[in-house]
């Protein structure tokens, strides 16, 4: 049986072509297809404005800072999450403060996270884990002082039951980003976006991504008379995406809704051939989901994972909580990392592959390793 990677992006000929067709047309770096595919997204996700960036993590940056993270400020983020964004709040010179998982679950416990807000807190950044939503709604009523920023990496396409809304669409968050990283539901090889509703806070992040310029790029290229001209006028970073990013990107949004049926089918496929296989434990089958991920947990999750490679299935995990990497253990006192839940969900979680290339056979050998791995764990289990 073919081994059967844990993530492949799903590229065609139109991508291909779409790219080939920037690559031809003299203009590479953030022009008009930037300028297109920052529309297009607005709109499929219902914001006002869509800021096109080079990855999830510079979104962050950049929103980060446009909001004032700096010394002296507090960010609180999700203990089992992606360690970028919350590097960036750190890297920024802020506190970052970790929040648990509610008991049980893969998500940030709202309670945890208002009882860690104090009057220097700046903002609270949940993850919509693995592509369902999070419970935005449970955090509405943050203080005046504190932005709710949403880390949408895996969420595209999702709907947020809570609020009624499109994740992105910015019904009670500030600003949230996401990623376009090579494994996620949407590609640009590197990439991410940016949505608000915030004029203000939009035309900042504007500047912010591309050296505190006051003009763009393209602007000032495609202006004969005083192209030449701009002005530094703010402490920028380079985070801007690139026209053949977006081409790709543009492609990617137009086939999103098929990509994302494709993957529902595999999810719901594992829903019902597993649904009743004894030791593992599957996720909800929530509507609205963009099924970036299909965790489940095991209780032997290291012998798991590994003799799924031994059956050509690669699997992966997430997370590895922040309070159990060196550098965040080198940085945060014991108690500032004490996330008992985040740590007791991690060591049972594993990944299923789940992309839009699979096919009805992947998945069914997906499932065939998973039954017999399971049978094999409880044997050994049994015979001791
Ligand atoms: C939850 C989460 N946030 C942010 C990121 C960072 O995305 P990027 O690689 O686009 O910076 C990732 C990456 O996998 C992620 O999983």
């Amino acid at each position: 049986m073919a081994n059967l990677p844990f993530a492949l992006p799903d590229i065609g000929k139109d991508e291909i072509a779409a790219v080939s067709a920037c690559l031809d047309s003299g203009w590479l770096t953030s022009g008009r297809k930037v300028q297109e595919f920052e529309a297009a997204f607005a709109s499929f996700v219902g914001a006002r404005h869509a800021i096109a960036v080079n990855s999830a993590t510079t979104g962050a940056l950049l929103v980060l800072d446009a909001l004032g993270v700096g010394r002296g400020t507090e960010v609180i983020v999700p203990a089992y999450t992606f360690s970028g964004p919350a590097m960036m709040a750190h890297r920024l010179g802020a506190k970052v403060v970790l929040a648990d998982c509610e008991p049980g679950g893969y998500q940030v416990s709202s309670e945890d996270v208002h009882r860690k807000i104090t009057e220097r807190t700046r903002v609270v950044m949940p993850t919509h884990f693995g592509g369902l939503a999070y419970n935005m709604d449970a955090l509405s009523d943050l203080p005046s002082h504190v932005a709710l920023v949403d880390d949408a990496a895996h969420a595209l396409p999702t709907l947020d039951w809570s609020t009624n809304s499109m994740v992105g669409e910015g019904r009670v968050s500030t600003a949230t980003f996401f990623s376009f990283y090579a494994t996620k539901c949407l590609t640009t090889g590197e990439g991410g976006m940016v949505t608000t509703n915030d004029g203000d806070l939009a035309a900042r992040l504007r500047k912010l991504r591309l050296h505190g310029f006051d003009r763009q790029a393209f602007d000032r290229y495609t202006n004969l008379r005083t192209g030449w001209k701009y002005d530094v006028v703010a402490p920028g970073w380079k985070a801007n995406m690139t026209d053949v990013a977006a081409a790709l990107g543009l492609v990617q949004l137009d086939r999103l809704h098929e990509m994302h049926a494709r993957r529902i089918r595999i999810a719901e496929r594992y829903q019902a051939a597993l649904a009743d296989v004894p030791g593992i434990t599957l996720p909800s089958e929530d509507y609205g989901h963009a099924w970036h991920l299909y965790p489940v947990q095991v209780a032997q999750r290291d012998l798991f994972v590994s003799r799924m490679g031994e059956k050509g299935v690669q699997c992966s995990v997430h997370f590895i909580p922040l309070s159990l990497h060196s550098y965040w253990r080198y940085l945060l006192p014991p108690a500032d990392r004490d996330c008992p839940q985040a740590e007791a969900i991690y060591r049972l979680s594993l990944s299923l592959p789940i992309y839009s290339r699979m096919t009805e056979a992947d998945a069914e050998q997906v499932v065939a390793a998973v039954r017999e791995t399971l049978r094999e764990i409880d044997g050994a289990a049994g015979a001791e």
